[in-house]
């Protein structure tokens, strides 16, 4: 039956753990997927996290279906998180909100409902590059996936130019797709001065803005600040769409917590949507995991616990800056490693995008047992005080060949 399914190629990412996994050596350095580890490499599971379990404990919530748009009063402090105190949709009651299977299901729940409900257009345009799973999860609910410009290889940085051109030629009420803040797999961010041009341009050709915010508070350790762009935005006026995830910024990656909104017109409206979201989410797992948004949620409605949250969500963040000016020591001052490395100062959040080529990425791979993406994306968080040196050295020999 099954002879003429072909064998399809491993994940970009996940199959990076994959090979990881199956290396023996005990040298072995994962730096694919985008998972914090602590200052011993090992996962990390926040305080915050372990004392809103101990609670869950005592309090022993059943094992019921949630709805199925999930826990109301997380999908309410979600969308708090995102949009802030001060959004006046969020206090018109105007923001339809739903739980969602972490950030890819927000992205699906998203995509599906705009291929059944947005008029205007069934296109959506990435940034190039863009995290690996945006372009399948886009293309699999029904949009056609075009490209803006976004990185720019010779500064290493924005193409500000490119993007503005590229959106001001998009067809009027395109559907854009804009990563928040700490731009998977880049690293680079538009300021915020940039984030008011897009906006604009945005405004201007009446394109459809949808943000993914998988990072909250991990550029910059500030969950405010971070959420610039989608209350820039929403202030703006923009109807938005937001995927939000809670892998990160909670540790909660496994437990699969994340929400997806969409802003609307008026409290009308918004029941309009809410009964569409959930005939789009039924039939795709009927209603959502309960275990980690009520640990989201615990987190989110107890001050003591938010406090001590956002000081972990930041301890994490320093974590990462910190391992970031090690290992550009290390390249520029003690190896001398040929090239310029100021990038994986400057960057943002958990990636750094090193400007190692496929080969490259090979070798290291191959011969130092050293793990990245084929793109030369690496996450920051698998370095650390042990084993960074070994890897600045393996990256030096690649580099010198
Ligand atoms: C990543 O980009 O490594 C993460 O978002 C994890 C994933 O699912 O790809």
């Amino acid at each position: 039956t099954w002879s003429a399914v072909p064998a399809g190629p491993p994940d970009p990412i996940l199959g990076v753990t994959e090979a990881f996994k199956a290396d023996k050596d005990p040298r072995k350095i994962n730096l694919g997927v985008g998972a914090y580890r602590d200052g011993n490499g090992k996962p990390y599971v926040l305080e915050s996290v372990q004392k809103a379990e101990k609670l869950l404990t005592i309090s022993k919530p059943d094992k019921e279906y949630l709805p199925i748009t999930g826990l109301a009063d997380f999908t309410k402090r979600a969308a708090l998180l995102a949009y802030g105190a001060d959004s006046v949709p969020l206090n018109q009651g105007a923001v339809a909100v739903t739980q969602s299977i972490s950030g890819t299901g927000a992205l699906r729940i998203g995509g599906a409902f705009l291929a059944r409900h947005y008029p205007h257009s069934k296109v959506i345009y990435l940034p190039v590059p863009s995290w690996g799973n945006h372009t399948p999860i886009f293309r699999d609910s029904g949009l056609e996936v075009r490209g803006y410009r976004y990185f720019d290889k010779k500064t290493v940085g924005l193409d500000f130019e490119g993007l503005k051109a590229d959106l001001r030629a998009a067809p009027e009420q395109s559907i854009v797709l804009l990563h928040a803040c700490a731009h998977n797999p880049t690293g680079v961010d538009p300021t915020q001065v940039q984030w008011a041009e897009i906006s604009d341009i945005v405004k201007e050709r009446k394109l459809f803005p949808f943000f993914d915010m998988a990072y909250q508070g991990f550029a910059s350790g500030d969950t405010a600040r971070d959420a610039f762009a989608v209350r820039h935005f929403v202030a703006e006026g923009h109807q938005i769409a937001l995927a939000q995830s809670f892998a990160k910024n909670m540790g909660l990656y496994g437990e699969r917590v994340g929400a997806f909104s969409l802003v609307t017109a008026d409290a009308a409206e918004k029941a309009r949507v809410d009964s569409q979201m959930k005939i789009v989410i039924r039939p795709m797992y009927s209603n959502p995991p309960i275990h980690g948004a009520l640990v989201a949620n615990a987190i989110l409605g107890d001050t003591a616990l938010y406090d001590q949250w956002e000081s972990e969500v930041k301890g994490m963040a320093d974590r990462i800056i910190s391992m970031r000016e090690k290992l550009y020591g290390m390249l520029t001052h003690d190896l001398k490693t040929p090239g310029e490395w100021g990038h994986i100062k400057s960057q943002i959040g958990m990636f750094s995008f090193t400007g190692l080529n496929p080969a490259q990425t090979k070798v290291l791979a191959e011969k130092a047992h050293v793990y990245m993406t084929a793109d030369g994306r690496i996450s920051m968080a698998g370095l650390n005080a042990n084993n960074i040196e070994y890897f600045a050295t393996s990256v030096d020999a690649a580099v010198k060949g």
